[in-house]
């Protein structure tokens, strides 16, 4: 897709006239329809011809946008064309195969058609009477994947991604342990409430500490030990110690596939000691999750079924399209405790079967997030991601093979396809090194520091269509094919 310097006279002509741009006779409608899912296509066909990373300068993003005069509306043609090329020519390309990055996925073909569907029906999911069918759906998606994880997950919700299902979890915490929390606040509560972890955690814990009212002091930062993970001896310790000083330890979040090493934490240990101090127990599963759906890959994530309440994101390793998170819990009643209200302008059921998710979750208003993973599980099934999610796994082991075998020092030890590693032979920094790679646009990796302080390139399997091609590409890159 090629962008043109537009006339503005071209871009006006076919505009519609005042408000029926809001909606558009029959014909025109599937006109523009089509279009949108010719550039789609398009784009999907092109993608991995593009440069992975194309970073414009501001004056090259301003020179499009004056193109768009909201006083002077455009013909649709003109703003689906403008736009689709302005995302082919200005993005990061987390669909291109050579994109070995962040956990962000290649969408899922039926995930796009999810996506165009919650659109077009607009399903207010607020409500149970609002949208039975979707409301209906999404439950049995917590049910389905929930199972997944063990018998007792048969509760959670739908979020935004992994940031709302960690606030949610932490939330659930507080409301499990303090009666008066949800009226009282924290200021009725006697102790301190803390929260524990790891140095390797996700950041989204220390927003949802700051959103809570807990604040950043209540979030101890367990350090990690040499499998850059969270060291179990430290927890016990910190846990010890702030009970002596009068606090309340909360809850712990084990994270099972860390963002910058993709490890997985010790579960059964963390559990136990959660157990033992009667802590919430969260994991952070957000992206390691899809180990429960792998049977060889299940045992790396053991101990998850003894958690309080699991994170896991979809629009991660199941590539639908953001943003689809999940909070899983095995505490029925326990959202409607940390979520209820009645408003008397909402349409209420009070059957069971027909709960309504604005009394269970943060959201009010509620798209139908889970219907592209209902979509894209209905055509892929169980088995047909255990298939993608095998290879992978396994690609990003024939990954971390090539580059030890080029002289590369692997600096993470995880089945997950993450590897972090480091140069043997060459003094520039990993930041120095992905800089002039990413600049050249054929691979996009990212540099990392680790829990141990270790700086490191980090590359992980990220896209379902990634080949042993690409992985050799990226060595071509390093310098080593
Ligand atoms: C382990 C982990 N948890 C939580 C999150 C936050 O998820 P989201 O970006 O979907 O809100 C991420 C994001 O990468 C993550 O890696």
């Amino acid at each position: 897709v090629e962008l043109k310097a537009g006339n503005p006279m071209d871009l006006q002509r076919n505009a519609p006239s005042s408000a029926d741009g809001l909606c558009f006779d029959d014909p025109t409608r599937a006109e523009i329809f089509a279009q949108t899912f010719a550039e789609i296509q398009q784009y999907l066909k092109i993608v991995d011809t593009l440069p992975v990373e194309a970073l414009p300068s501001g004056g090259e993003i301003q020179a499009i946008l004056s193109q768009f005069d909201f006083d002077r509306p455009m013909a649709p043609e003109a703003a689906v064309h403008l736009v689709a090329a302005a995302m082919t020519s200005m993005q990061t390309h987390t669909s291109n195969t050579r994109y070995f990055g962040l956990f962000n996925p290649a969408a899922t073909t039926m995930g796009i058609v999810g996506e165009a569907f919650a659109a077009a029906f607009n399903s207010q999911l607020a409500a149970w009477s609002h949208a039975p069918f979707a409301v209906a759906t999404e439950r049995y998606l917590v049910q389905a994947i929930g199972s997944r994880f063990g018998d007792r997950f048969l509760h959670g919700t739908f979020t935004s991604g992994g940031a709302e299902a960690n606030l949610t979890a932490l939330l659930c915490a507080l409301v499990a342990r303090y009666p008066s929390f949800s009226n009282g606040g924290l200021r009725s509560l006697r102790a301190q409430p803390v929260v524990y972890a790891s140095a390797a955690a996700h950041h989204s814990v220390v927003k949802a500490s700051r959103v809570l009212g807990l604040g950043t002091d209540a979030l101890r930062t367990v350090q990690c030990d040499a499998s850059l993970g969270m060291d179990i001896a430290a927890l016990r310790e910190m846990i010890a110690k702030d009970r002596k000083a009068g606090a309340d330890p909360l809850a712990v979040v084990a994270t099972a596939g860390a963002t910058s090493s993709g490890i997985v934490e010790r579960i059964p240990e963390i559990a136990a000691i959660a157990k033992a101090d009667e802590l919430w127990l969260h994991v952070d599963a957000a992206w390691g999750g899809f180990a429960a759906l792998v049977p060889e890959l299940s045992p790396v994530i053991a101990g998850i079924d003894s958690a309080d309440s699991i994170t896991f994101d979809p629009h991660k390793m199941l590539s639908v399209p953001m943003g689809a998170g999940m909070l899983l819990t095995r505490h029925a009643d326990i959202l409607a405790r940390a979520f209820a209200v009645s408003a008397d302008y909402m349409p209420a059921s009070e059957d069971d079967d027909r709960q309504d998710p604005f009394t269970h979750s943060l959201q009010w208003s509620r798209r139908f997030i889970g219907l592209k993973v209902f979509l894209s599980l209905s055509v892929v099934g169980w088995q047909g991601y255990a298939v993608a999610l095998r290879r992978q796994t396994m690609l990003g082991n024939t990954m971390r093979s090539l580059l030890a075998g080029s002289g590369w020092k692997i600096v993470n030890d995880t089945p997950l396809p993450v590897v972090c590693f480091v140069a043997t032979t060459r003094a520039e920094s990993p930041a120095t090194i992905v800089d002039s790679i990413v600049r050249k646009g054929n691979v996009w990796i990212s540099a990392v520091v680790l829990p141990d302080g270790t700086p490191a390139l980090r590359a992980c399997i990220t896209n379902f269509r990634t080949s042993e091609t690409d992985v050799r590409t990226l060595l071509r890159e390093l310098g080593d094919g």
